[in-house]
């Protein structure tokens, strides 16, 4: 009862019932990313070596009338200093597994039927895969590291894992797509040009190519920019898999290559031409939320064509120079690690489980900053 699990936190945060996030983590992890709900949540940030011993120092920051969740890396330092807050009776849980437990939690919901498809968000990280099913046969988009989540979900369906798709090379988050192929024998499907130096064997995506599955069928649009080997994948001309194509309330970035100018671009060719024909009313289902606030009321990161025609402003700079001019002024940094990412997606570097989890610290940095 003086603990509280990432899946009761989330759901408390959806209800906004957290009040105050006390963070015994040091200041720049703090800085960097810690737990946000749908509205501002007030937090404190103290690092447990300067809080232990000097709490009475520090008692008149805390509020005396709502519950204080504590949290740390691991949920150790939480535990111990909700507990010297219990001791001078403040009402003080803390988050079991701390900060490690909270970037490993999922949620699955349902979209739709027939075909079914399940959006399977990794909360912390606004990370999103999705498994589509029809009849007895499944396909993955932009499947995330832990690949048991996907495979046991169809295993549960009764659904066989036939097509296994990646929108693009991932560079915020690891890639699950290989692994599920080689464990389920499905066909992992990547464009050439961002696989090219790739280890492991593919199939390569062609624009306008048809992915049948069950009975339905996935039209291939090749929709560079983000990368130049970026594709969306429209779903029985209802639901267009964008990847970061575009999300929610952001465009993709199109920088992480080193070439900004460049993919630009091919982005701006995109966004303008590549999906004009596309009707308004699509839904998009995007690989990556920036934040909760991303999640609808049934818990879905989803938007239409038509909304991000009309919201985005990066979709109201319709002359080249306008537009590469505000893709500029709008990238976020650029981690170094997502260099890493990249190799570890492309096979050719194979870190331990230590390292790949230490690699996905943090949400993603995926969209760009001003381009809601
Ligand atoms: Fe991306």
């Amino acid at each position: 009862m003086f603990a509280i699990s990432p899946e009761e936190l989330k759901k408390r945060i959806d209800l906004k019932k957290i009040d105050f996030i006390f963070d015994l983590r040091n200041p720049d992890e703090f800085e960097a990313w810690r737990i946000e709900g749908k509205t501002a949540i007030p937090a404190l940030n103290i690092p447990q070596p300067d809080f232990v011993g000097e709490e009475e120092r520090y008692l008149e920051r805390f509020p005396k009338d709502v519950q204080i969740v504590a949290i740390c890396a691991h949920g150790d330092s939480s535990r111990y200093s909700a507990e010297l807050l219990r001791g001078r009776g403040f009402d003080a849980v803390s988050l079991d597994g701390g900060m490690d437990a909270w970037s490993e939690l999922y949620e699955t919901h349902r979209i739709s039927e027939r075909p079914d498809v399940y959006q399977i968000f990794r909360v912390a990280r606004g990370c999103i895969s999705h498994l589509l099913v029809s009849g007895s046969e499944a396909v993955v988009i932009d499947a995330v590291r832990h690949v048991d989540r996907l495979v046991g979900l169809a295993y549960s369906l009764n659904a066989r894992i036939v097509h296994v798709l990646d929108t693009h090379l991932q560079a915020d988050h690891i890639s699950g797509g290989v692994e599920i192929a080689r464990r389920t024998g499905a066909e992992y499907h990547i464009s050439p040009d961002d696989a090219s130096p790739a280890t492991f064997s593919y199939q390569p995506l062609r624009d306008a190519e048809v992915i049948s599955f069950g009975r339905s069928s996935i039209e291939v649009h090749l929709s560079p920019g983000h990368t130049p080997g970026s594709a969306s994948f429209l779903l029985d001309k209802r639901f267009l898999f964008t990847g970061d194509t575009i999300m929610k309330t952001s465009i993709g970035r199109p920088d992480l290559g080193g070439r900004a100018e460049e993919w630009s671009r091919l982005l701006y060719d995109t966004l303008f031409h590549r999906y004009e024909g596309l009707p308004d009313d699509l839904i998009i289902l995007p690989t990556h939320a920036a934040s909760l606030r991303e999640q609808d009321e049934e818990g879905i990161v989803r938007t239409t064509l038509g909304e991000a025609r009309r919201s985005s402003d990066l979709y109201q700079r319709k002359e080249f120079p306008q537009f590469l001019q505000f893709v500029k002024a709008s990238l976020p940094e650029s981690p170094e690690r997502y260099q890493e990412i990249r190799k570890v997606n492309l096979g050719m570097i194979d870190p331990d489980e230590a390292k790949r989890k230490e690699l996905e610290i943090g949400k993603n940095l995926c969209g760009m900053a001003k381009a809601a």
